[in-house]
């Protein structure tokens, strides 16, 4: 079955299961972050992507109640009946400090990987960075980090810096690069985020 994958602002109710998922993405790193507090500061934003999950052994009964109750309405709640759980299955989170955006956190479920939802999750952080009026976009991934790599510098990302030993691996440390965007709300860099489409 093909994969929808659905793109939407962080809610309250997301926290357990961000915190759940953060360690199955992140599995270098011990983070245990409170996305309770996290989604209630104005100075944080949290993009989530969700697929719809069919709830098990009730496959036919409830396909068949939703199809015929697709018929009638548009929203699936109305009746009481969930047939349909969202899961998250990945999600990036962002600090906004002054005319700077920070990308904290950009991750995907590794079952759920190169088909291309990290780039989606990386250009809604860069389209909100363009509209809230940021100048430029801030963050830093592992030396080892080849994926991350590509997909900053496929938007045009610059090494900045090097953090010697910053990460712990294993029984070593692993250097953090650091990068910048170019300045966003040049109108080259604005024609290459927008001619993505979501
Ligand atoms: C980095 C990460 C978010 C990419 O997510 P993804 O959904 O797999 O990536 P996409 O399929 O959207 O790929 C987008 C681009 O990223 C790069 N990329 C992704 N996976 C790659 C891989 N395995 N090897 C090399 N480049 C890769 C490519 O440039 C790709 O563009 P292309 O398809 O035109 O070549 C994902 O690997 C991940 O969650 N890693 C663990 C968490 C993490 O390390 N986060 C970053 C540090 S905070």
């Amino acid at each position: 079955m093909k994969l929808v994958p659905k793109y939407r602002d962080v809610v309250t109710d997301d926290a357990k299961e961000l915190s759940k998922i953060e360690s199955h993405i992140f599995t270098m790193d011990n983070l245990k972050t409170n996305f309770k507090k996290e989604i209630r500061k104005d100075s944080k934003k949290i993009f989530v992507c969700t697929i719809e999950k069919r709830k098990k052994n009730q496959r036919n009964f409830y396909t068949f109640i939703k199809s015929f109750y697709n018929l009638f309405s548009k929203t699936k709640n109305e009746l009481g009946i969930n047939i349909f759980d969202d899961f998250i299955i990945g999600y990036a989170k962002i600090w906004i400090i002054l005319d700077e955006i920070h990308i904290e956190q950009i991750g995907v479920i590794d079952t759920y990987r190169k088909q291309g939802i990290g780039e989606q999750l990386f250009l809604l952080c860069v389209k909100y960075s363009i509209e809230s009026g940021s100048k430029k976009i801030l963050l830093e991934c592992r030396n080892s980090n080849k994926a991350a790599i590509n997909l900053y510098k496929k938007y045009l990302f610059k090494i900045t810096s090097i953090r010697k030993n910053y990460y712990p691996y294993k029984n070593f440390r692993e250097d953090a690069i650091c990068f910048e965007s170019p300045e966003i709300q040049k109108s080259f860099y604005k024609k290459l985020i927008y001619k993505k489409k979501n």
